[in-house]
């Protein structure tokens, strides 16, 4: 480490809660799929500020709405209205299904913006309040989002947890089925579980919860913060799957291109059960957020970078395949788009840490699932840099 990282490290151990293990590099500068450390070293970004850049850094597009819309209109509050905010509700709803659009910072609060409406939808159909979701998910770090979460680990030492909530097996119907109780009301689900290592829906599983939920008047909601705006190949993962919508999908992270937002768009049937005076939020899709969101969506169109992530994304996963064939402490490489993951047989931080050192910023999750989020701006060029990182990575391991 440089001095000058030294004393980084020292003064953000003496100011800031020790809540994040950080790796010991502080970045201070991003272009495309670069980002720079304070001594000047260059890192290729597989990480993308976990599925939040997915334009990359500092986008000129993305650039120029913030300055723009900064010396136009920064915040005036949800006491009156706002023209970006009006627009961004409106292209989230033609690229999704009709409805309404709530706009808060977060993913955490727009699953628990969504837990919210399950409760108020709940006591009109019959005072039910149960939600069911899924092992190894995960929805946030509210009380209510940690208690969604299907994750022991993040509710340790936090309890008494509110009631209600349910877990049962992803991709597993019959489990499914055995949770539901006369006081279920809601079920929320990733389409992709990303903390939970990159594990996909199968397209049956979701047939199939979709017509239980219609059938039992079930609110189907689907978290999408990881695998919205573009990450999968769709504008929304749930788009990979053939005649399904969700009832209320939540959106944060990659909307605003690195500028917090977060979303929950709730489909018409759905959308007059939270009315006035029962959810707000202070910032909630304020001017500048609210039109970094309109350029994302803007950018992603224009630059027909859906396409573009389907393409590269398919060659990736092969050419992953064909590395991960190398080494036998490598089980499976999956995903879909731009989001994916090496699982191995072998504990993943040791190997994040070196491809750091390398200059290729990727994360681990669950303690031995590499997961690799470049940006969706990703040039097959970078994609060969990386690959030979991690490849020189993994050879030179110990197992
Ligand atoms: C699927 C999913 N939901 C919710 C969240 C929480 O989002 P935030 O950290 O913006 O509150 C995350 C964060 O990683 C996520 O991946």
């Amino acid at each position: 480490m440089e001095k000058n990282d030294e004393l980084i490290k020292e003064e953000e151990s003496k100011y800031i809660l020790q809540t994040y293990r950080r790796y010991p590099i502080s970045l201070v500068k991003g272009k495309g799929a670069f980002v720079w450390d304070a001594s000047g070293k260059k890192y290729l970004d597989f990480i993308a500020g976990l599925a939040v850049c997915n334009l990359g850094h500092s986008h000129p597009k993305i650039v120029d709405i913030l300055k723009k819309q900064a010396t136009t209109l920064i915040h005036t509050s949800n006491l009156f209205y706002t023209i970006p905010q009006i627009n961004l509700a409106k292209k989230l709803i033609e690229l999704s299904f009709s409805g309404k659009v709530f706009f808060c910072n977060s993913g955490a609060e727009a699953n628990e913006a969504a837990i919210k409406l399950a409760r108020k939808y709940g006591k009109k159909v019959g005072d039910k309040y149960e939600i069911i979701t899924m092992e190894n998910s995960f929805h946030g770090r509210t009380l209510a989002t940690l208690t969604a979460t299907g994750q022991t680990k993040f509710q340790k030492g936090f309890d008494p947890l509110p009631e209600g909530f349910k877990y049962c097996k992803f991709n597993d119907i019959e489990d499914f089925k055995k949770k539901i109780t006369l006081n279920t009301v809601a079920v929320i689900i990733e389409p992709i579980q990303g903390e939970g290592g990159v594990n996909i829906a199968k397209a049956e599983y979701l047939a199939s919860i979709r017509d239980i939920c219609n059938k039992q008047n079930i609110l189907l909601i689907f978290d999408e913060v990881q695998t919205g705006i573009g990450r999968t190949g769709e504008m929304f993962a749930f788009q990979n799957y053939h005649d399904l919508t969700p009832d209320v999908m939540t959106l944060a992270k990659a909307l605003g291109s690195g500028f917090p937002i977060g979303a929950m768009v709730v489909s018409d049937k759905f959308s007059d059960y939270l009315s006035f005076g029962d959810h707000a939020s202070t910032f909630g899709g304020n001017p500048l957020a609210a039109a970094t969101g309109c350029a994302t969506l803007d950018v992603i169109k224009e630059e027909n970078i859906l396409e573009k992530v389907k393409r590269v994304g398919a060659s990736f996963l092969i050419q992953l395949n064909t590395l991960a064939k190398k080494y036998s402490f490598v089980k499976e490489v999956r995903g879909q788009g731009l989001m994916i993951a090496m699982e191995l047989t072998i504990d993943g931080d040791r190997i994040v840490k070196k491809c750091v050192q390398e200059g290729l910023l990727i994360n681990c999750t669950c303690g031995n699932i590499l997961r690799i989020l470049p940006p969706l701006i990703i040039s097959n060029n970078e994609i060969e840099k990386a690959l030979e990182i991690l490849d020189n990575v993994l050879g030179n391991i110990d197992n």
